[in-house]
Formats: C-alpha cells, structure tokens, sequence
C-alpha cells in the first residue's frame, strides 16, 4: 500500500494556463491511492472545466463558498479540517498575496484559512510577476508561517518569456507531496546521525549567563527531518523552548563543556554528525558561587577560550564518518565559511549569512550555501529550515553512499 492511500489532499486550482497540469496531478493522486478534493477559484474555471476535476478525483468540485453540496457540513471548514494536506497548484500571485493577508473572500481562501493541515504551494506566473517585490515579500512571510514552496521551473512561459515561473511539472509536485508524507524512508536508514542544536549557556553566576540568539530551530528542524528519513537521531541541544520531534532522542546540555562531553562520548556511534549548535567561543574564566554583587562602577569579565568541539570531531572523524559544519557569518561568507571547513576538518559546512532577511538565528527560514572541500556546492535562496534541512540530509546521504561505493 502507497504513502498516499487514504490520505486527504486538499488541491486547490487557481487561474492559469498551468491549470491543465494540476488535472494530471489530480490523475497521479488519485491513482496512488489518495483522496483528490477540488477547489477551484472563479478565474481558473475559465481555463479548464469543473468535471474534468471532478471525473479524475471522483468528488463533486467545489468554487463557490455559497454553494453547499452536503447540508449536513459547512463546506469550506469540513475540507479545512479533512485535510491531510493542502496544495496549491497551480498558485497565483493573487492567492499567494490572499493567503499572506489573510484574506476570505472565495472558496479556496476560506478553506485555507480554516486549515489546520501543512499548505505546500507550487506557483506559477509571469517571471516578472514572481520577481516583483510584492510576490516575494509574500512568499517570504508564509515562509516564515510555515508555508512550504515548490519552486517554479524556468523555461518558455506561456505568455512568450522565457525564464522563472513554470509550474513544477505534475511529477515533480506529486513526487514531493510523496516525500511529505514518506519522509524519503531508506535514504538514512541504519545510520545514527548526531545534531547539535541551540545556543550553549555559561554561567557567571546562579543567576546570570552568557549565551546567544540561537533558537534551536535549525538543528531541530535537522533532527526531525532525519528522522523521516530513517535516521536514529540523537539531538544534543543548549536550552529550547521547541518540543522535541518524535522519534528524536534528547541529551540537553546548558554550556560548551557539557555540549563537548555530549557529543564526544556519543561520536563512535554515530556515521553522520551535524554541528548546527551556536556554540560559545569563551566562557567566564570564574563562575562565581554566589550571586555577583554590584559594587563598582564598572565590572570586567575574564573570558577563557572554549574547546572547538567541531574542529575535534574533525581531528577524531574516521573514513566512515561524515561531519557537516555550520558558519554563522555576517561578512565574507564564502570566504569565511571554506576557512572553517577546512580548518575543521569537515565534510559539509553550511553557510548562512545571519545578517540577511529571512537568514540565521531565530526564525523559520534559512538562506543558505553548501560547500565541500572544493567550494561552493549549492546555493540555495530564502525557504523554512526544514526543507533546508531535508536538502542538506539528501546531500549528504547521496555522498555518503558514493563513499561507501554503493551508488
Ligand atoms: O537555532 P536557530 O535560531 O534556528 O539558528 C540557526 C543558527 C544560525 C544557529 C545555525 O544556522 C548556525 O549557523 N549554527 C552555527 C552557529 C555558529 O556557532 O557558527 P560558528 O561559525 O561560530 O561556528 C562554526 C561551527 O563550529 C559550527 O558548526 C559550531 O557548532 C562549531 N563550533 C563553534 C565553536 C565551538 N567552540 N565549538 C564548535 O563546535
């Protein structure tokens, strides 16, 4: 039985010519096992007929709020809730900039505000429509509610230009919905992998501490995606207020010292180790045993150098393990990151310039750059951490299994 037997797919179709591609997705759904309901907006009727929708998925369509098919429910919040999953595709810039606004005024909007099932969005438009500021900005800001994209192609626009703003072809999109709902099983399966996560935390005192912005997001987001991947996982974290994915083994840690203990004692049973923790390069050189009192005007603190915990695995790391680094910079960032890379000895190191919008500590989305021992690897531009996150395990599963010889 398919990942997708049984499951609710919520497909919404907004007007434009890509709609005729949503049909085949609809077929592929369907065919793998997964109920297809249909909401179409008023402007995508205009290029491809309700009962096309309706004979491939096998459901009544719907487009208008108004118009109840069951008086038993109210439609748009029974869809709402019956999903499993809701996808846009094709999306336009008017529903991508409804969506963001939180705006209601047809069936596919209220539905979409009514849900609370993960919305993945696949738009298609003119490239100087998705290029426009305002496009963007939207996207960015359902990025960071959580949103996930499935990034247009480039190619022959229907409207004569050439360039960003093709649907994802239907095998694409169903192909991704199917990893949603798999989590790509297999591609880690076997392997222990190690994530570190948050910020460490040294103490001045019982009451003060040193620490910084890091959130955990990122290494969570790393945890819980190699989880779907397979993975036994054990997440070494500073303080978070995130909960712990399923699945996920914690080892909370509050400064460098006990992160370093953590990691080291649990390095020979791990094959993949991913250093995305923000850890502190000094601590106070004392940590005072009582609270600290105010007394002169100004205070000096001591600070002595942390162990580099990475720069050790990479010293310790054998053939059969893979070490990926993070370089949080805010200047020279591929410069900065190759330098860390090699210094620490890693496999991967991934580059995020925390001085960008939509980059670093403490939101949902990460801009980010791979890079291995020979330079830049990928590029990659403004998405959540998680799908950072699945990007940068698939990279590193694929050269895993080259190194082993087995692709
Ligand atoms: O947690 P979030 O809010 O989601 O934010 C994510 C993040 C910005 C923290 C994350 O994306 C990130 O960049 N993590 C690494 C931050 C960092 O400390 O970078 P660095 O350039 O200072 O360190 C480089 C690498 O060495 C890192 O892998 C770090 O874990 C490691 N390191 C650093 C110092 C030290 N004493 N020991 C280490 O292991």
């Amino acid at each position: 039985m398919g990942v997708l037997q049984g499951k609710t797919i919520v497909l919404g179709v907004c007007g434009g010519i890509a709609a005729y591609k949503a049909a085949a997705l609809t077929s592929k759904l369907t065919q793998a096992g997964a109920v297809v309901r249909v909401i179409m907006t008023r402007s995508a009727v205009q290029f491809v007929a309700p009962l096309t929708f309706q004979t491939l998925s096998r459901h009544h369509v719907f487009v208008d709020t108004f118009d109840e098919k069951d008086p038993a429910v109210v439609s748009h919040i029974n869809l709402a809730d019956s999903a499993d999953l809701v996808l846009i595709a094709p999306a336009t810039a008017n529903t991508i900039g409804k969506l963001a606004l939180g705006l209601g005024d047809d069936m596919l909007s209220t539905t979409l505000l009514a849900t609370m099932a993960p919305i993945w969005v696949a738009p298609a438009m003119n490239v100087h429509m998705y290029a426009n500021p305002a496009v963007q900005t939207n996207m960015e800001t359902l990025l960071r509610r959580g949103v996930r994209f499935i990034e247009p192609g480039e190619g022959q626009l229907a409207c004569g230009y050439v360039g960003k703003g093709r649907l994802a072809e239907p095998e694409e999109i169903f192909a991704a919905v199917e990893r949603h709902f798999q989590g790509e099983p297999g591609r880690l399966a076997g392997k222990h992998v190690l994530v570190t996560a948050g910020g460490t935390v040294e103490r001045l005192d019982p009451v003060r501490y040193l620490t910084n912005d890091s959130s955990g997001k990122m290494g969570y987001a790393i945890a819980e995606e190699a989880v779907r991947m397979g993975a036994k996982v054990t997440l070494v974290s500073g303080p978070s207020a995130l909960t712990v994915p399923e699945g996920v083994q914690l080892v909370p840690v509050q400064s460098a010292l006990d992160m370093r203990e953590a990691v080291l004692s649990r390095l020979g049973e791990s094959q993949l180790i991913i250093k995305a923790a923000a850890v502190a390069d000094y601590r106070p050189a004392v940590v005072a045993e009582q609270k600290i009192k105010k007394k002169a005007d100004s205070l000096t603190l001591e600070l002595i150098k942390n162990p580099d915990i990475l720069q050790e695995i990479g010293t310790l790391k054998t053939k059969k393990q893979f070490v990926i680094g993070f370089a949080a910079e805010t200047e020279a960032l591929d410069e900065h990151a190759m330098d860390k890379l090699k210094r620490k000895n890693c496999d991967l190191i991934v580059g995020n310039d925390v001085s960008q919008v939509g980059a670093g500590f403490g939101g949902d989305t990460n801009v980010v750059r791979f890079y291995d021992q020979n330079g830049l690897v990928q590029a990659l531009p403004i998405q959540s951490k998680w799908d950072v996150a699945r990007k940068l395990l698939e990279l590193a599963a694929e050269r895993m299994a080259a190194a082993a010889g087995e692709s």
